[in-house]
């Protein structure tokens, strides 16, 4: 308890030293957050790349809202290693942010959270009492299944050498008012205290809610089923794009008429959903909800919708180069955006890959126009159009994903470079009668053909 009562005195002076496990697009924004609040901040990156980076005041990630913030060489508070036995002994609270993807055959991948938990707590000075924090984005039950087993291996005690504790970050990249210093918090942990004495902490990164929820599984589900939501959510709005255009109706009609009604939540449909969560943190709830043998039949519904809409647009993609009397051989499809959303250089989980995949297994050429993405980013079976003054000869232009610069597109020079001047607006957020007036004909999710 008295380690404890010196934790909230630490954190009262700014004297709290916080260690950060896993830089990328969660970890760095808060090692940076923490480092503006008046912390001494310790990050640590395996990636030798990424602490080069940081450490020349270079942001590595494709979130554009962490380009001028990352701190210069040399300056005060702020040490960034490969070395996690380097920085854990300095640091009182250690917050681990790594990776938790899905493997191939879509069950969670813990691996890089067991290992950066097992860094961690070799690490630790015993007696310290380090407040190690998992922020990844985990099903319940993680955080104690994972780490317990290694910390009674290591014959750590908790209440003495270490606590542990869960936060999930909710912030939103590319999404400036939503940035790790602007979003509400929950906190999990088995002690209260530990649980308040977070608050006071995460109080001093962000200006939201900061909230003690109980034990760390109420935290770690709150986190997931907040993502499974609006799975499910845009899974209907993606269902219904493809039940009303057989019905001759225009989905984004049906949906603005049903948003005058004071509850009904508008989503847009879409040509399927990316990114390290929403694609990937219902698995984790399907996941646990198997091992304890209850049904999660409409995660798994939903699931299967988005996932198969990338596939869905590809067959009206040339059920539309059909119509224009163009066979598969010899056509050209460009793409408007790789991303998975709009304005991050973020490639993960995009559905522009499995919608390139099923043009190209029918023998289409696919081209990607990106400026958010380097030719690196994108799979070698693509033409990387660097500038869209260069994009010639295609036949049909996709938007993928609602970059600004692909939306506000002079449309009149792109449709004066294309064989055939064909758009297909996978967003829904053209003006696609003012571009079908600069030659372009016109074509949308969810809409008749
Ligand atoms: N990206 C988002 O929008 C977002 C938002 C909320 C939550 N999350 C969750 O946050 C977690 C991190 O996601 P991310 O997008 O920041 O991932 P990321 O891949 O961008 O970053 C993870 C970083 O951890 C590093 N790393 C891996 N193992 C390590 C180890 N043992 N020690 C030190 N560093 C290690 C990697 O090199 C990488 O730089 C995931 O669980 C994700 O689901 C992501």
């Amino acid at each position: 308890m008295d380690v404890l009562r010196a934790f909230a005195d630490k954190i009262a002076d700014g004297q709290t030293k916080v260690g950060i496990i896993g830089l990328g697009y969660v970890g760095l924004p808060t090692a940076i957050g923490f480092h503006d609040a008046g912390f001494e901040v310790w990050g640590v990156d395996v990636s030798q790349r990424t602490v080069d980076l940081v450490l020349a005041g270079k942001n590595p990630t494709g979130d554009p809202d962490v380009d001028d913030i990352v701190p210069g060489p040399g300056t005060e508070r702020w040490n960034i290693t490969t070395s996690t036995p380097e920085a854990v002994p300095h640091c009182d609270v250690v917050l681990v942010t790594v990776p938790t993807p899905i493997t191939h055959d879509l069950k969670p991948d813990l691996s890089y959270v067991e290992a950066a938990g097992r860094a961690v707590f070799e690490s630790i000075k015993k007696g310290s009492n380090t407040i190690v924090v998992l922020e990844s984005t985990v099903y319940p039950g993680v955080t104690a299944q994972t780490w317990m087993p290694i910390i009674e291996e290591l014959g750590l005690v908790i209440g003495e050498d270490l606590e542990i504790a869960y936060c999930p970050e909710r912030f939103n990249p590319g999404d400036a008012a939503h940035g790790v210093r602007s979003v509400a918090r929950v906190i999990g942990c088995t002690n209260p205290d530990v649980g308040n004495a977070l608050v006071e902490l995460y109080s001093r990164l962000t200006s939201e809610d900061v909230r003690y929820v109980g034990k760390l599984e109420v935290a770690e589900a709150a986190k997931v089923i907040e993502n499974v939501q609006r799975d499910i959510n845009i899974a209907l709005v993606n269902e219904l794009a493809r039940i009303f255009p057989a019905l001759d109706v225009d989905v984004e009609d049906v949906l603005s008429a049903a948003a005058t009604k004071w509850n009904f939540h508008r989503y847009t449909p879409g040509v399927g959903v990316g990114g390290h969560c929403i694609p990937v943190d219902p698995y984790y709830m399907i996941q646990r909800a198997a091992d304890v043998g209850v049904p999660a039949g409409l995660i798994t519904a939903a699931r299967a919708v988005n996932r198969s809409m990338p596939n869905h647009v590809a067959q009206v993609l040339i059920d539309i180069l059909w119509k224009a009397g163009l066979s598969a051989e010899n056509t050209k499809v460009l793409f408007l955006g790789w991303s998975y959303k709009a304005e991050v250089g973020d490639p993960r989980e995009t559905p522009a890959e499995p919608l390139a995949e099923a043009l190209q297994n029918r023998g289409i050429q696919v081209g990607v126009f990106d400026p958010h993405l380097s030719e690196e980013s994108l799979p070698d079976s693509v033409e990387f159009i660097g500038d869209i003054s260069e994009a010639k000869g295609f036949n049909l232009a996709v938007l993928v994903t609602a970059h600004k610069v692909c939306v506000e597109l002079d449309w009149s020079a792109l449709a004066s470079n294309m064989n055939t001047a064909i758009l297909y607006d996978g967003r829904r957020v053209l003006d696609l009668e003012a571009i079908g007036a600069q030659g372009w004909e016109v074509y949308a999710v969810g809409r008749p053909l």
